[in-house]
């Protein structure tokens, strides 16, 4: 079944063609890898997916709404949600308290006031917190966190809302190999309830994770389909090995 369709989608800047009728089909409860050379577009596709910007031609139809012109907030209210290359945690404040503060922006009062009292809400924290690894830190200031804990926190906050789409823009950007191994293995579980939309440069790491996979080649889809097929597409092959 589809959750995200992407139907002839455009995006201009001037004169350049960022985006130029990209069509991808992403499966329910499968991560998609999006992948290219530097400046293919995919950060830009991935924007206007999010809402960060709107797509200026096409159509994005997310759980059979078409979101194409609706805001981000809209669009993370019905179960889409997104984290960009830039770490967007609150460094001052505690590991356990930004996860609440993600988990109290996104609920409505009447959602605190009939079923999150604060003991389930507390457990639900502690979970999140245990399955990012991030437990014995609760405690700790995020902005104490090494740079991979802070991915996996920020991650932990749009987790914890059970989003039915998670967007991911480089998020083992700037980690060492071990703590790009671990992210690997903790995003793993979310797929029973997330789909994911993933960009990343590491092609083994990013083979090892996903079902399916679509190339982007300025601003065009070179290829589509599962590992398999993509690791053994030619036309792939040579705008690899030409351009990156
Ligand atoms: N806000 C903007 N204004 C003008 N040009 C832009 C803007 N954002 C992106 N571009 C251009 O659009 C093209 C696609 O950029 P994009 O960031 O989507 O590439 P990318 O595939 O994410 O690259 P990278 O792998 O380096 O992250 C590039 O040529 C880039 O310079
Ligand atoms: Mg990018």
């Amino acid at each position: 079944m589809t959750i995200l369709a992407i139907e002839n989608i455009g995006k201009q800047f001037g004169s350049l063609k960022a985006l130029d009728g990209i069509d991808i089909n992403v499966e329910k409860n499968t991560f998609h890898g999006l992948i290219g050379p530097n400046g293919s577009g995919k950060s830009t596709l991935l924007k206007a997916l999010a809402g960060d910007h709107f797509a200026d031609q096409g159509t994005i139809t997310f759980d059979g709404i078409d979101i194409t012109h609706q805001p981000p907030e809209y669009r993370a209210s019905i179960g889409l949600n997104f984290k960009f290359q830039i770490t967007a945690i609150f460094p001052e404040l505690s590991v356990y308290d930004n996860i609440l503060l993600s988990v109290q922006s996104t609920a409505s009062i009447w959602e605190l006031i009939r079923s999150r009292s604060r003991a389930s809400l507390n457990d639900k924290i502690l979970e999140t917190l245990e399955q990012f690894q991030l437990l014995d830190k609760a405690e700790s200031l995020a902005g104490e966190l090494s740079h991979g804990q802070q991915q996996w926190l920020e991650i932990s906050m749009s987790v914890i809302r059970k989003p039915k789409l998670l967007l991911l823009d480089e998020p083992t950007g700037g980690m060492s190999p071990e703590e790009r191994r671990a992210t690997g293995e903790l995003l793993l579980p979310i797929r029973k309830e997330t789909t994911l939309v993933i960009v990343e440069h590491d092609l083994e790491w990013i083979k090892d994770i996903c079902d399916n996979l679509t190339v982007l080649d300025q601003g065009k889809v070179l290829d589509s389909g599962t590992v398999d097929k993509i690791e053994k597409s030619n036309k792939v092959k040579e705008v690899y090995t030409t351009r990156v």
